[in-house]
């Protein structure tokens, strides 16, 4: 196969050295309070396990998959539960991980509606945000990199589900997302 990486825009390195370092300021944030780690299935999968693995005490984890609704909706931000939690937010500190952070518009549904269900906190890490695209405002609490508006795999981003598994986060390459066309 044909690489369908136009640049790597962070290396495996990066992300090691700048996870390490999220996973200390998470610990910093959380230590003494019972977290729950909520990733957003699947962009989030890699970055998670990453992650938790070096926060310096015990976690719960927990998973959401959503989808956004069709296109004309799009400007509602309204999202559609896919797989929701196994446990109850309520009273409880959640630390929502996601991959990327591009319009908002599902982080800043997600946080609303665990915000309703009652959770102590709610605050939002993400390995990539893309500030170019933003169209509802998100505050980041842990961020890994801010990168441009070129649309990236690997690390868990995936470009019609391939390329997760790749260590570092690439460009693609315009000719491999424009067949989809
Ligand atoms: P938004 O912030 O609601 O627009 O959506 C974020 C979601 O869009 C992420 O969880 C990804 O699944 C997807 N996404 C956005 N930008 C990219 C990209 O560059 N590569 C792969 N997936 C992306
Ligand atoms: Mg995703």
């Amino acid at each position: 196969m044909e690489n369908p990486i136009k640049k790597v825009l962070v290396s495996e390195e990066e992300i090691n050295k700048r996870v390490a370092e999220m996973a200390k300021e998470i610990s910093d944030e959380y230590r003494g309070k019972d977290l729950i780690v909520v990733g957003i299935l699947k962009g989030a999968v890699i970055f998670l396990s990453e992650l938790v693995k070096q926060i310096e005490f015990p976690v719960f984890m927990d998973f959401m998959a959503v989808s956004s609704y069709g296109k004309s909706s799009i400007s509602t931000g309204e999202v559609r539960i896919i797989k929701d939690l196994d446990f109850s937010v309520e009273g409880k500190d959640i630390l929502i991980v996601e991959d990327i952070i591009d319009t908002g518009l599902t982080l800043n549904y997600l946080k609303d509606i665990l915000g309703k269900r009652g959770a102590k906190s709610v605050k939002i890490c993400t390995l990539l945000d893309k500030p170019d695209r933003r169209t509802v405002g998100v505050n980041i609490d842990f961020l890994g990199f801010e990168i441009p508006d070129e649309f990236v795999v690997g690390y868990g981003l995936d470009f019609d589900e391939k390329y997760r598994n790749f260590p570092f986060v690439g460009a693609l390459k315009e000719e491999v997302y424009n067949i989809l066309d």
